[in-house]
């Protein structure tokens, strides 16, 4: 039989448990159960738009086929015997890290196959720590999707939905565009084959002339992934509707407003030059098999029969200077097609194929305005160079890819 004093000793401790439940719900989930106030997570973005430096440079990384598995779980491919024991996703983790540091670039462009879903139990993990090392940064940062991206859980939609709404990125899922037949009516341009091709314009640098207007156009366009065409299993391509898109955008450049006072510096190109990422290469890359090139060429060019018109576009637009691609891991040069340069970027990630003994790698491209009598003007020089994952990052194959 319980006496009155044990009565009230079980009572007491009973409260006692209870306060200390309700403590615990109250201090560790109560804040994020709480819509409204101040902890609920925004996305941080970074300073926009997109700038020059006041050293009239503004640099971008590329980082191409990082294939992100599950992390330190996942095993890297085609590393050497001695390497493979010590060697996950966490070896392409540290990679980007160091590029980051060692080049602090404006700005990085990961050109898809981000991650490798077939390896990948959860694609929002998985985008998580591939751009970790980006978003700990605070650095701006846009992708495309591969051929590899939507293999798990999300759909190639929701892949570029996620990655917009990720810290410091600047992807869009796609453009808030007007259809080039009915401008004045305002109307939205919607029906845009894939998802996150985007328009990116780089404005001058602080202070100077050059500082309301853009000068440099980055176009992010998605080269889809695999396809049944003409009954013939072939590689995405990007379509006439994108390419109908970036016209749209050349046309608003044609139209863009010179004001400002211009008198001194001749103030420059109606058209900025652009520079394009993508993932899957185009056809007519093939025809670069025969002629000198800058960088390795190791792997036949992987991508669709279908000629996508890509080249032509962009000749006619004439303002689009350098292609940047990924796709084929093992090829890493930089070609010339009718005045325009196709890059690869070179395997970065680990954990997608390559070849051992030949270190993963990445891009770096270098943009640098002209400086005129009193201010910086125009764009005046694009150049690139790789480094390697090797103790130094060896700095390789520095050119250059355009000049005033
Ligand atoms: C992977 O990272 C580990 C730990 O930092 C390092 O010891 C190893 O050499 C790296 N492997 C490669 C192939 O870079
Ligand atoms: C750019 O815009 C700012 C704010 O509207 C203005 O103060 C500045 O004079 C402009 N600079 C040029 C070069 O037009």
């Amino acid at each position: 039989m319980e006496t009155a004093t044990e009565k009230w000793r079980h009572c007491f401790f009973y409260l006692i448990f209870l306060y200390a439940i309700l403590y615990l719900i109250h201090t560790h989930f109560s804040r994020k159960l709480l819509l409204g106030n101040e902890t609920v997570r925004v996305k941080k973005n970074p300073d926009l738009p997109l700038r020059f430096r006041s050293d009239g440079t503004f640099k971008i990384l590329q980082v191409a086929d990082m294939h992100y598995g599950n992390g330190i779980i996942t095993r890297c491919r085609d590393v050497l015997a001695s390497e493979f024991e010590y060697c996950s996703d966490l070896n392409s983790t540290r990679f980007l890290r160091r590029m980051i540091e060692a080049e602090n670039p404006d700005f990085i462009a990961f050109t898809g196959d981000n991650i490798f879903g077939t390896s990948t139990a959860d694609a929002a993990e998985s985008l998580f720590k591939a751009f970790g090392p980006a978003m700990e940064s605070g650095l701006p940062w846009a992708a495309v999707l591969g051929n590899h991206d939507q293999e798990s859980t999300m759909n190639r939609e929701e892949l570029m939905s996620f990655i917009s709404l990720m810290d410091y990125s600047i992807s869009q899922l796609n453009p808030p565009a007007e259809n080039p037949s009915n401008i004045d009516k305002g109307e939205i341009m919607t029906n845009i084959d894939g998802f996150g091709n985007c328009d990116l314009r780089v404005y001058g640098a602080l202070g100077s002339n050059v500082a309301n207007s853009s000068v440099l156009n980055l176009f992010f366009l998605d080269s889809g992934d695999r396809v049944l065409h003409q009954g013939i299993r072939t590689y995405g391509w990007i379509k006439e509707s994108q390419l109908n898109w970036l016209r749209h955008v050349s046309q608003e450049y044609q139209g863009q407003k010179q004001d400002g006072d211009h008198q001194n510096d001749a103030w420059p190109l109606a058209k900025p030059p652009a520079l394009a990422f993508f993932h899957i290469p185009i056809l007519e890359i093939r025809r670069l098999y025969n002629k000198p090139i800058v960088g390795q060429l190791q792997e036949a060019v992987a991508c669709s029969f279908v000629e996508s018109g890509v080249l032509q576009s962009f000749v006619s637009m004439g303002y689009v200077k350098a292609v940047f691609m990924g796709h084929d891991h093992t090829n890493d040069f930089c070609g010339n097609l009718d005045g325009i340069w196709f890059c690869y970027g070179g395997g970065f990630g680990y954990h997608g194929y390559g070849k051992a003994g030949w270190p993963r790698r990445a891009r770096v491209i270098l943009t640098e305005l002209e400086k005129g009598e009193k201010s910086w003007m125009g764009v005046k020089r694009i150049k690139t160079w790789k480094r390697l994952d090797d103790e130094k990052l060896s700095k390789i194959d520095e050119q250059v890819l355009w000049d005033l």
